[in-house]
């Protein structure tokens, strides 16, 4: 008899660390210092319960949801993440294709390893391009100007990484991008340290500190915001106060996220800072978005009731990918979207708006 497919997200989890060498792999798995932030983030989830609610008619299941005027098939999307030729040799091709397939939002990373273009060419979705505030303005502005061309439709600026996470896993390996891979939206110039490895550090800590501005505040944003028409998202925030700060200056959503555990260590999980940040925005309307440690199409519905309008997934799309291309990923993100609408059956609430704050009780967590 033949070996069934995967039953669950982690199944892609054991198929990718098969195929991966031990440095990529720590390179995706790792986090930040002692890793406790990452442990937060699934521990989370643990702590969650779910209220159902019975004789409700949940014949059909309506996971389709709407996002800075798109429609999408599920709120369930895909994290930006970088070096995708890391984990196959269609790299960011292969994660829209699986993306398209699923009708989620694919959120590409400034360091993709395809072009722009590329990725833009296969894509049957929504794409966003995620930012780092490069020090050479002059690159931001490049980007920018060819994410708008290509038709993306947002730009996500990833505010949590002045400066990279201690990744001692990183460190100890002297992880650097190998070469025949790069962040070619960059000029190679910008992108040389990336690929230099030196025993005891990482090459990314070291790009980071050249490439990226650490001294941008809030005030730099109209900048950005002068430069494009296109719907402008913050991510990695986890306090009401920066919440508000954010509305306050024209943010068009918010993602509650710590960078999956890779940037300060000892941050909140997710989860934790979720509500807080839904309660502090989510009257102005201002979209909330969530990532961290979602595992399962049950993890989604969590932070879906809890206020999130959609999910993001870093790593578990790298295993779909890692493990089989764009049907990797196509068959993760359909996974969690179909354990979300089995959730939403079982918990008698049928369409998005029903998974609200009385479908969960999130238990306090542990100080960490
Ligand atoms: C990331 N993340 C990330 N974030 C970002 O804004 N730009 C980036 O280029 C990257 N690159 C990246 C690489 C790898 C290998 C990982 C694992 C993560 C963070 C990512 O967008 C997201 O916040 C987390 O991955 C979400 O947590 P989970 O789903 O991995 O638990």
């Amino acid at each position: 008899t033949a070996t069934p497919g995967p039953l669950r997200i982690e199944d892609y989890q054991d198929l990718a660390q098969r195929r991966l060498d031990d440095q990529v792999w720590d390179f995706v798995e790792g986090g930040a210092g002692t890793e406790r932030t990452v442990d937060a983030n699934r521990c989370a989830f643990a702590r969650v319960t779910l209220r159902p609610r019975v004789l409700v008619d949940v014949s059909a299941c309506d996971t389709g949801t709407e996002l800075l005027g798109a429609p999408l098939a599920t709120p369930v999307g895909v994290a930006p993440t970088a070096y995708h030729r890391l984990l196959h040799p269609d790299g960011e091709v292969a994660t829209a294709l699986g993306a398209g397939a699923a009708g989620a939002l694919y959120v590409v990373s400034v360091f993709a390893s395809r072009t722009l273009e590329e990725i833009a060419a296969e894509a049957a979705g929504p794409l966003w391009l995620q930012l780092y505030w490069l020090r050479r303005r002059e690159v931001l502005a490049g980007l920018v100007e060819r994410a708008t061309a290509a038709g993306y439709r947002a730009l996500v600026l990833t505010v949590d990484a002045p400066q990279l996470g201690r990744r001692h896993r990183d460190a100890r390996n002297g992880f650097a991008v190998p070469a025949g891979i790069s962040a070619v939206n960059l000029d190679p110039a910008l992108m040389a340290s990336a690929h230099r490895s030196d025993a005891g550090r990482s090459a990314l800590a070291v790009h980071t500190a050249e490439a990226v501005d650490p001294s941008v505040t809030w005030a730099d944003l109209a900048w950005l915001r002068a430069r494009s028409e296109l719907p402008v998202v913050l991510k990695g925030i986890l306090t009401a106060e920066d919440a508000v700060l954010a509305v306050q200056h024209g943010a068009d959503a918010i993602v509650v996220s710590n960078h999956g555990g890779r940037q300060l260590d000892g941050a909140p999980a997710s989860l934790d800072a979720l509500a807080e940040v839904v309660d502090a925005v989510g009257a102005a309307g201002c979209p909330v978005l969530f990532d961290g440690g979602v595992r399962s199409g049950a993890d989604a519905f969590a932070a879906l009731a809890l206020g999130a309008r959609a999910v993001l997934l870093g790593r578990p799309v790298l295993w779909g990918l890692a493990a089989d291309g764009a049907a990797g990923v196509a068959g993760v993100l359909g996974l969690a979207t179909e354990e979300l609408a089995h959730t939403m059956a079982l918990a008698g609430r049928p369409a998005l708006p029903a998974v609200d704050r009385s479908a969960v009780v999130l238990a306090p967590g542990p100080a960490q």
